[in-house]
């Protein structure tokens, strides 16, 4: 029977595909394995799934085996692999793209909106007993209708955002490597334009774009200072993107006006600064938690595993 490795248990909706047609061998432990941990997990197995928190590099491909034939992130990022040693050891990488669309997108706005009427910050001054009674200027927090949203990165999610935002009446600006996306123009009535112009001009950054070399720090101290200082800035794609402590400094300066952040640069650690800060809402990288995108993604890793190991194409390769 091939054998199949799955570094952390996911959703039954996934695995139940591959209990009896493969030797399923699942992570007992609720934790990521350490790096010799998985290196002795995945030795021998003809298919890997894996989490964002697996580093798949040349080492990791080479201790599993001449039997692998595929490693199915359990992510729409892949960031955590090394695609290049995965080529050349003919390694087939699979992603989950599409079935997290709806959830991230949400999720981003969810964080939008709770910092833009200062959601937690509200809460907490409820209950820690500080609300005395109505006061006129108590709390203002920034509306959205007729406001602007830049959107850095417009790939599924970027565009899911687009269109829920322009519901909410908002002007959506993007930038996409200099590509224009014209039928979301024509529909959301919104405009390409340049990094600068986007960091200028929005009252909202979201950041969709993947982590790479490019994007690394591509939001840095100079683009925060070229910000709004009523902006807010979103990210729900990945931390490096942004350059953590120059975001603390920003909110902490008054350079921009707040922050909602799902991922972090150097994850599960978060810059200590940005705790003691009202001005931003965090999440622990839950944006695509939802019961459906959770076990949607579980039901494309599998099928993935299925057609690769059958002989076939995999449904999504990460090219
Ligand atoms: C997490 C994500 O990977 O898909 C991605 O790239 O960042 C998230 O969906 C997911 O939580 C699975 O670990």
């Amino acid at each position: 029977m091939l054998r199949i490795a799955v570094t952390r248990k996911i959703p039954e909706a996934g695995l139940e595909l591959l209990r009896d047609k493969f030797e399923l061998k699942i992570n007992p432990h609720n934790r990521v394995l350490r790096r010799d941990e998985l290196f002795r997990f995945v030795k021998g197995a003809d298919a890997v799934l894996a989490l964002l928190t697996d580093k798949i590099d040349d080492e990791l491909l080479r201790v599993a085996g001449k039997n692998l034939k595929i490693v199915a992130n359990y992510a729409v990022g892949f960031d955590n692999v090394d695609l290049a040693a995965a080529k050349k050891r003919r390694v087939i990488v699979t992603n989950t793209p599409g079935v997290l669309t709806e959830a991230v997108a949400e999720h981003s706005f969810a964080l939008l909106f709770s910092v833009a009427r200062r959601i937690v910050e509200s809460d907490d001054y409820l209950r820690k007993g500080k609300f005395k009674g109505w006061e006129p200027e108590l709390l203002l927090g920034r509306e959205l209708a007729g406001k602007t949203i830049g959107i850095l990165g417009l790939g599924r999610i970027g565009s899911r955002l687009a269109a829920i935002a322009a519901a909410f009446g908002m002007k959506v600006i993007y930038y996409d490597r200099g590509h224009r996306n014209k039928e979301l123009d024509q529909k959301l009535g919104s405009e390409p334009v340049t990094i600068r112009k986007l960091l200028t001009a929005s009252d909202f950054v979201s950041v969709h774009v993947p982590l790479t070399r490019e994007t690394r720090h591509l939001i840095g101290r100079r683009e925060l200072e070229t910000m709004k200082k009523t902006a807010v800035l979103i990210n729900t794609a990945r931390g490096p993107v942004v350059d953590e402590k120059a975001l603390a400094w920003a909110l902490k300066t008054g350079v921009i006006w707040g922050a909602g952040l799902d991922v972090f640069e150097f994850e599960p650690d978060i810059t200590s600064e940005l705790k003691k800060l009202s001005n931003v809402v965090m999440t622990p990288h839950t944006a695509s938690a939802t019961q459906e995108a959770r076990d949607a993604m579980a039901v494309l890793a599998a099928q993935n595993i299925i057609a690769v190991l059958s002989g076939k194409a995999p449904l999504t390769p990460v090219k």
